[in-house]
C-alpha cells in the first residue's frame, strides 16, 4: 500500500484470484489467447489455461492511470511498478516466493475487460505468490562498478 506517489494519486490496486478462480482465469486466459490468435495451437491454449495455476495465489497489479498536470503517466505506472515490487519483497520477507509475469496476457483488453478494469486501468503485472517449491536458483553475482558511475 506504500509506494514512491507523485501527488499522492495512489495509482494502483490489486485483484487477488485463488482457488477455482484461477481455473476461471484460465478459461478467460484461453478465450483471450483466441481471439487475439484464432489458429493458435493447442499447446498455446494448454499453457494460457493452466497459466494460472501456478501458484496457489495471483495478485493483478493494476495501474489506475489519472489526469494530473504535474504527474505523467510513466510517473503513474512506474508508482504501479512499485507496489508490484513491494508485493514481491514482503512475499519474501513473510518466507514465500514470487514472480511478475506478464505477456501478451496482460496487454490484452479483453483480459482487462473480464477483470474489472476500466478504460483507465492496465495491468502492470501478473504476481504469482506461494509457498518455494524447490530449492532458491543460483543468480549471478553483478558488478555494481558496471552500473554504478560517478558524474
Ligand atoms: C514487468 C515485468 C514483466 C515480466 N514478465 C515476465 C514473463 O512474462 N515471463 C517471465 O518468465 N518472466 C517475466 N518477468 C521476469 C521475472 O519476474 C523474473 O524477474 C525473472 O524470471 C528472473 O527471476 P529473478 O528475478 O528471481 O532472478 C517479468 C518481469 C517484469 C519486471
Amino acid at each position: 500500500m506504500r509506494a514512491p506517489d507523485h501527488a499522492w494519486l495512489r495509482p494502483w490496486r490489486f485483484i487477488t484470484i485463488s482457488g477455482d478462480r484461477r481455473e476461471a482465469l484460465g478459461l478467460v486466459l484461453e478465450q483471450c489467447l483466441m481471439l487475439r490468435q484464432p489458429d493458435a495451437e493447442e499447446a498455446a491454449r494448454d499453457k494460457a489455461r493452466s497459466a494460472p495455476l501456478r501458484a496457489p495465489l495471483l495478485v493483478v497489479v493494476v495501474a489506475r492511470l489519472a489526469e494530473h498536470p504535474k504527474v505523467p503517466e510513466i510517473e503513474q505506472r512506474l508508482s504501479a511498478g512499485c507496489a508490484a515490487q513491494g508485493i514481491l519483497l514482503a512475499a519474501e520477507a513473510c518466507g514465500y516466493a514470487g514472480v511478475w509475469r506478464t505477456g501478451d496476457a496482460a496487454f490484452d483488453r479483453n483480459v482487462m475487460s473480464a477483470l474489472g478494469l476500466q478504460e483507465r486501468e492496465e495491468i502492470i503485472g501478473f504476481v504469482y505468490l506461494g509457498s518455494r517449491d524447490g530449492r532458491v536458483k543460483p543468480i549471478p553475482k553483478l558488478a555494481t562498478a558496471e552500473f554504478v558511475s560517478s558524474w
